[in-house]
């Protein structure tokens, strides 16, 4: 390691600790003598160990900073799992199942994450999946059958020797893999996966379109930067806004494309682009991912009250002496952004640290 990795990662843990002691409410001298320790061990192995307190409040603070979520109202609720002693697959597995049940919670959905070993640890691993729940895209003669965001991945999964049914929501496995050795992969427990089918609160025949989605988004390919030091396994969740799946994955073109199916059942006039059969189809299918989600009762919120809540997280942080970063064009929801008073603001969009970043898939 070259002294200025090293000088880095002390000028990085220096800053991290200061702030993150002084938000604890820790005395002055407590961060001078922490931040000393951290110091030594950089000078020493070239890394250093953070406590328990330290990564919980730097994986909370990884979520405040996240320039392009809207939810971040709820980042002091974070559940931080401490998962670095992991030493093999199973072991990883394990861990990730117990965060998904926890999660879960029968539909009360409660954010959390799993923070698996740092690094430059010997035992790092890798968790190739985008999210833990996500369904297969498979290339078929002239259609693609499932999500065509999960091709690469799906494809990666039956060289390791994955076989799914071959139906539009087949439910991925979770492929880990250790430092220097071969993925590993493991279906999801049933009870670990926690799924909607969707129904339309006025329209009874909305069901006959047997769509669905999973209860709970959970990233798992980004890593978590705290204090200069990374997790590249972090996998992490928080709920639905419902626009994600009605506005986003169901409706995308390039997604399940599902406007105008949608629209075919309500009769909109589809050859002309003035009967807004498309927005009328958005609005029909938003209202039924909602309607569905509420109705099961999994934990779901609508894009006008996430909306108002990212600006009253924006008021509790100018509160506490914190200014907003934000990316506008990440913040406004993706249908009726202009009925929300994101819209009508400007945000800075300067990355802070501690992060949840991009990282390269490792397949
Ligand atoms: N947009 C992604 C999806 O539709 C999920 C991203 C995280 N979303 C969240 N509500 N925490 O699957």
């Amino acid at each position: 390691m070259t002294t200025t990795t090293r000088r880095k990662i002390a000028e990085q843990a220096t800053a991290f600790l200061g702030e993150a002691y002084f938000e604890l409410g820790k005395s002055e001298e407590d961060a001078k003598r922490r931040i000393q320790e951290v110091l030594e061990q950089i000078e020493q192995t070239g890394a250093y160990i953070h406590t328990y307190e330290e990564l919980k409040h730097g994986a909370k603070m990884a979520w405040r900073n996240n320039n392009r979520c809207i939810g971040r109202l709820f980042w002091q609720t974070l559940e931080v799992f401490d998962a670095r002693d992991v030493r093999d697959e199973l072991g990883a597995a394990e861990r990730i199942f117990n965060h998904m049940s926890y999660a879960t919670n029968s539909g009360r959905i409660r954010p959390a994450i799993t923070i698996f070993p740092a690094s430059h640890s010997d035992n790092r691993l890798r968790i190739w999946n985008h999210q833990l729940v996500r369904y297969a895209g498979y290339r078929k003669e002239n259609e693609i059958v499932g999500d065509s965001a999960s091709l690469a991945f799906t494809d990666a999964c039956q060289k390791l020797g994955w076989r799914g049914a071959g139906t539009r929501f087949d439910v991925l496995p979770l492929v880990i893999q250790l430092e220097g050795k071969a993925p590993k992969w493991f279906p999801l427990p049933q009870e670990t996966v926690l799924e909607v089918p969707l129904s339309h609160p006025e329209n009874s025949e909305f069901e006959q379109l047997k769509l669905q989605w999973y209860a709970v988004p959970f990233i798992s390919d980004m890593a978590l930067e705290i204090g200069g030091i990374s997790y590249a396994a972090a996998p992490f969740n928080g709920w639905y806004m419902g626009t994600e799946i009605g506005a986003r994955n169901l409706s995308d073109t390039d997604r399940y494309n599902q406007l105008p199916t949608v629209a075919k059942l309500f009769r909109f006039d589809t050859a002309t682009n003035t009967s807004l059969w498309k927005d009328r189809a958005l609005v029909e299918l938003n209202a039924a991912v909602l309607h569905s989600f509420k109705k099961q009762g999994v934990s779901i919120v609508d894009h006008h009250t996430a909306a108002e809540q990212f600006l009253r997280f924006e008021k509790q942080e100018l509160d506490h002496g914190r200014a907003v970063t934000g990316r506008w064009s990440w913040l406004i929801p993706p249908m009726s952004p202009a009925t929300t008073g994101i819209w009508h603001r400007s945000f800075d969009d300067t990355e802070r640290t501690p992060a949840y970043r991009y990282q390269a898939a490792p397949y």
